[in-house]
């Protein structure tokens, strides 16, 4: 059995429509109309013991519903979840032992009260050993650096800062699983290294089964080998980085730069996936036709000052699998 089991997942909200005026002010006190978001859309997936997924999409996407389903926050409008044999949100309190969550866009560490004492309390609330605290404390220090900002309240962290000791608070009671939701959103290149480091060391070193929502494909890329993609609360893609790769290894982007006014751009062989102003990229399957045809094609019509061919970038693959699907890429010559 999977660690983590998520079958024909669910998720509506119910969202209160404001009536206009004060006429509809008063009567919206009596008469409330609602309009419904479906946020999760038959969602299934399963995670073993010891995986690190990826679950990728845009804002709005539904990430952060699904993980609030699996913490046990809120309760599916419909379908299964189980985390480690328990149903989150029946047996949320039991659930929360064995898990470690973390919200990027807020901290679940106490405001006003200096980093130490919130771990202190947790230590309480979860009755953590002496000793194990003390070395839990100890490893976490090393990696993530917390000395420097313990006896400060965690107002006045930075958001880097706040963010290690957020990781470091949500990991003190030796969690299986953890959940990290937009980790790295908001911090500087080095901060997001730092706080990746971890992660993989808590991953590789204890066996923490992971999941990570990310709007950045970088977190991914530096992380997992499965990536979960979603969009609209649907699954758009669930299986191996490596394999989105593959299927699109037949492909580069070329760049040029035009010179002079250009209008509608266009050129066989290739698919305009981009432009800015004269700049324009150019997507082709080397298989299909050389770059340097696709060079003398352009040349024929467009006057070139400069131009660059790239490998594409995994965001652009994603975008792509957003706008058309995955099926129009499998085994697809493209
Ligand atoms: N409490 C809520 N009430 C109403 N709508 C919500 C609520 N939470 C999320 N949504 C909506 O559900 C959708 C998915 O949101 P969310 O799971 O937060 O996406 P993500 O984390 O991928 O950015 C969005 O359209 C969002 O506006
Ligand atoms: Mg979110």
């Amino acid at each position: 059995m999977s660690l983590i089991e998520v079958n024909h997942l669910y998720k509506e909200f119910k969202i209160a429509r404001r009536q206009e005026g004060l006429g509809g002010a008063l009567r919206s006190l009596f008469h409330r109309e609602y309009s419904t978001r479906m946020a999760v859309q038959d969602i299934s997936f399963a995670v073993g013991r010891g995986e690190m997924v990826g679950y990728i999409g845009p804002n709005g996407a539904g990430k952060s519903t699904t993980i609030k389903m699996l913490t046990g926050i809120l309760v599916p409008t419909s379908g299964e979840v189980r985390v480690n044999g328990l149903v989150p949100f029946q047996e949320r309190q039991k659930n929360a032992r064995q898990i470690g969550v973390v919200f990027g866009q807020r901290t679940q560490l106490w405001w006003d009260l200096p980093a130490i004492e919130s771990f202190e309390l947790l230590k309480q609330v979860f009755q953590i050993p002496d000793a194990r605290y003390r070395q839990n404390m100890a490893t976490f220090s090393d990696i993530l650096g917390l000395e420097e900002f313990l006896d400060t309240p965690v107002r006045q962290l930075s958001l880097g800062q706040r963010m290690r000791a957020d990781i470091a608070a949500s990991l003190l009671h030796d969690p299986v699983i953890l959940f990290l939701d937009e980790p790295t959103i908001g911090l500087d290149v080095l901060a997001k290294e730092r706080m990746r480091k971890f992660i993989r060391e808590i991953n590789r070193e204890r066996g923490v089964t992971v999941i990570l929502t990310t709007h950045d494909m970088n977190d991914i890329e530096k992380l997992c080998r499965r990536m979960i993609l979603i969009d609209n609360g649907r699954v758009m893609y669930d299986g191996e980085l490596a394999r989105i790769k593959e299927m699109f290894g037949k492909e580069r982007v070329l760049i040029v730069d035009l010179e002079g006014e250009v209008n509608g751009f266009s050129i066989a062989g290739a698919e305009v996936i981009k432009q800015e102003g004269n700049r324009k990229w150019l997507r082709f399957n080397r298989e299909a036709v050389t770059a340097s045809q696709l060079i003398n094609h352009i040349s024929e019509h467009y006057e070139i000052r400069d131009l660059t061919i790239k490998d594409p970038e995994i965001e652009v693959m994603i975008r792509h699998i957003y706008e058309k699907g995955i099926g129009s890429y499998e085994g697809a010559c493209l």
